[in-house]
């Protein structure tokens, strides 16, 4: 599908134009069941609002002939999603809030369907509805695909008297499958915690990088124990600080060979070339390791190991 701009109902646009498994992203920004009706603003030609602005949408929610006729479709399609509309009717009786989630649930069953596999959805709501909306989410996508809620802070205080101001709006995170195209978004480390923890710099490279402390306290008797090069930690009340995989061991090993601890990423790309080098000679299995690792995010060794 190239850019294409669809005027119309959504449900009708979707069901009629977007096929199975077709689309990559979506986010979707529908009504939130605020009870408000929004305007096309204009401003006066000296800048103050007008007075007639024209009605953009209404965001109320009757539970009226319709609500109930799209409540019935989606009940009589069966599945989690009828089974959640019902559980909803049960809660909260034919009311307002229900013709809401029976106009949401249709649209969201056809999101699903339209998305490929290694799709991903945003669905943007506030705190009206949200609640209900996650459920809702959850019978359509699979509680697993849950990924995350994200939290928007949309402005600073406002005059709430009797209550913290309502501040906030939420995004649910879904995927479609557990094989969904992610891609890891970075941002420059602050210049604070770059002069405050990565202080010393290689020699050869100019890069950064932490002392760290690759012990902790108490002793064990298991392998993280054990005298290493030399090193027994035992003797000094501590043991080494292996949280859970072959990775960190590997990273211990190349800061002795170094005195700077480098990443996974580091090793797997053979990006520093000393590093490489001696990751060549690492275990087949702990270099696996490695590589996995980079596909699955890990942090970098020094924040894992401080
Ligand atoms: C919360 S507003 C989104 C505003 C938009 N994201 C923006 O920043 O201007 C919800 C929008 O959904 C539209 N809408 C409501 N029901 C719809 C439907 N069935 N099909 C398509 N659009 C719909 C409304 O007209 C409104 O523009």
């Amino acid at each position: 599908m190239g850019n294409l701009l669809y005027y119309g109902d959504n449900l009708d646009i979707l069901r009629r134009y977007v096929a199975d498994e077709s689309v990559d992203l979506v986010y979707l920004d529908p009504p939130f069941n605020s009870n408000a009706t929004y305007n096309v603003l204009f401003a006066e030609l000296h800048g103050e609002r007008a007075a007639s602005q024209i009605k953009a949408f209404e965001d109320t929610w009757t539970w009226d002939l319709t609500a109930e006729w799209s409540y019935k479709q989606t009940v009589e399609e069966g599945g989690q999603v009828s089974k959640a509309l019902q559980a909803f009717h049960t809660l909260l009786g034919p009311s307002n809030m229900l013709a809401y989630l029976a106009m949401m649930a249709p649209r969201l069953v056809e999101l699903r369907r339209a998305l490929k596999p290694t799709g991903s959805i945003y669905l943007h709501c506030d705190p009206t509805a949200s609640h209900y909306l996650k459920l809702l989410m959850d019978a359509v996508f699979g509680p697993v695909n849950f990924k995350n809620e994200l939290v928007w802070k949309r402005s600073s205080a406002h005059n709430s008297a009797k209550r913290f101001g309502p501040v906030h709006d939420t995004l649910l995170f879904y995927t479609k499958t557990e094989i969904f195209t992610w891609n890891p978004t970075f941002q420059p480390i602050p210049q604070e915690t770059i002069d405050n923890w990565y202080n010393n710099v290689e020699p050869d490279s100019g890069r950064h990088f932490n002392r760290a402390d690759l012990t902790a306290a108490g002793t064990r008797t298991g392998p993280s124990g054990e005298a290493w090069r030399g090193l027994d930690p035992t003797t000094k009340g501590r043991h080494w600080a292996i949280p859970d995989s072959w990775a960190t061991l590997c990273a211990v090993w190349i800061l002795s060979l170094h005195s700077t601890l480098l990443t996974p990423l580091d090793v797997c790309s053979g990006r520093a070339a000393r590093a490489d080098a001696h990751a060549q000679a690492l275990p087949r299995r702990i270099a696996r390791h490695f590589c996995a690792g980079r596909d699955h995010g890990y942090q970098p060794a020094e924040q894992r190991l401080r």
